[in-house]
């Protein structure tokens, strides 16, 4: 494909909601990158959205027939992830989307193959691991200060989002549930820290039926639970690492660290991989106490879109890009497996490996994430 400009690459967002402003401030962060439009198929939410952030507002049509446009970021729902990310691809732009990559393995396949076929690139969130704490902690698993990783744990474990959510349904509906909201945040990161998983044994259990909704918009209404609330297993890594992993909205409060690593020469507390920044702390075999490490790299803040700019510099050089669709379908594999193990009784393997994505170098330019 050509490029409208040669030093940036033009963004178009389709999907106008919630989570909106925080990619819009993220994309703008970044000095490869062009935010020029955005659609919705509300389209009085993309207009709205247009005015409050100074960019155009299309219609998807107009958006995905724009020649100017080489990327569009997805922030649809995610039911309709897969599609929308299709009906990119197919009017010849790279695409970037939010999480998850589609809601079942075989819409996933089918846009990474679309994606191919068109020598086009699949970009996916959770782009969390590329923030100061989770590249300040895979660097100290390169550098060896926990020596070679063994095992690990990781816990979300939270009430459901119904006391605080204004519209909570979905997430008890099929295609949602606790693991496809969180897990891909979790699942991500110990791929960047361990790198693939090969199998996954797991339980899962729906304690309640029905959930009832404490938030003002929806107060006293019952949900009903389609899917999931708590998913306990253990992953095993091709690495030989085994995590411990439970991801439930059944639980009012716990003491867990979101993820801690253990290794030959010591154990690491990573932060919660829903942020970007940290604390980290480790203790290496022999010390008293745990020590908090300064954070080594850039973006502690919340820098949502850094997955985006970094997809362009790699679509500009050539280089694989971070946030793959291939980590995302992996992460998606690993999140199928949970129920899939716990139906069957049985360890499941995960077919499609994906590649540890590469630790970003220290000392980048602010803004710029190619050296
Ligand atoms: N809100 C958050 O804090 C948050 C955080 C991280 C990730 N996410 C993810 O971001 C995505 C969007 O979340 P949100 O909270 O912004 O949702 P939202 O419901 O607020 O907004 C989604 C928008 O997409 C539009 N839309 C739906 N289907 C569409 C389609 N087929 N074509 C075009 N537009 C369509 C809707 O009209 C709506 O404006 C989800 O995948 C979610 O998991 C959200």
């Amino acid at each position: 494909m050509s490029f409208s400009n040669p030093s940036q690459v033009s963004v178009g967002i389709i999907g106008c909601g919630n989570i909106f402003p925080a990619y819009v401030r993220g994309l703008r962060m970044f000095r490869i990158l062009n935010l020029k439009a955005c659609a919705d198929l509300n389209p009085d939410s993309a207009k709205a959205r247009a005015e409050e952030f100074g960019i155009e507002s299309r219609t998807i049509n107009g958006l995905l027939a724009d020649p100017t446009i080489d990327l569009v970021v997805n922030l649809t729902v995610p039911q309709a992830h897969a599609r929308v990310g299709m009906d990119i691809l197919r009017a010849g732009k790279h695409v970037y989307s939010e999480k998850p990559l589609a809601i079942d393995l075989d819409e996933g396949a089918q846009l990474l193959d679309l994606a191919r076929e068109s020598g086009l690139r699949v970009g996916c969130a959770p782009d969390t691991f590329l923030g100061a704490g989770l590249q300040t902690c895979r660097k100290l698993i390169d550098d060896g200060w926990i020596g070679t990783p063994t095992s690990g744990t990781a816990f979300m474990l939270q009430a459901g989002p119904e006391s605080w959510h204004p519209n909570p349904a979905f997430f008890y509906q099929k295609g949602a549930g606790p693991l496809m909201d969180m897990g891909p945040y979790y699942v991500t990161a110990l791929v960047h820290l361990l790198g693939p998983v090969s199998s996954v044994t797991a339980v899962t259990s729906a304690p309640r039926r029905e959930r009832l909704a404490t938030c003002k918009e929806q107060f006293g209404t019952l949900l009903p639970v389609e899917v999931p609330t708590h998913y306990s297993g253990s992953l095993v890594f091709a690495s030989g690492a085994v995590v411990s992993m439970t991801i439930s909205f059944d639980v009012h409060s716990h003491r867990h660290s979101p993820i801690e690593i253990y290794g030959s020469g010591g154990s690491l507390a990573v932060p919660d991989p829903n942020t970007f920044g940290g604390p980290v702390s480790v203790r290496p075999a022999g010390c008293k106490e745990w020590g908090e490490i300064p954070l080594v790299h850039g973006y502690p803040e919340n820098s949502r879109g850094i997955g985006v700019a970094d997809m362009a510099h790699a679509i500009r050089s050539g280089r694989p890009h971070r946030c793959d669709g291939a980590l995302a379908f992996h992460a998606l594999e690993v999140m199928q497996a949970f129920e899939r193990s716990s139906i069957l009784g049985q360890r499941v393997e995960i077919a499609r490996a994906s590649a540890q994505p590469a630790a970003f170098p220290l000392g980048l330019l602010p803004g710029v994430l190619d050296e």
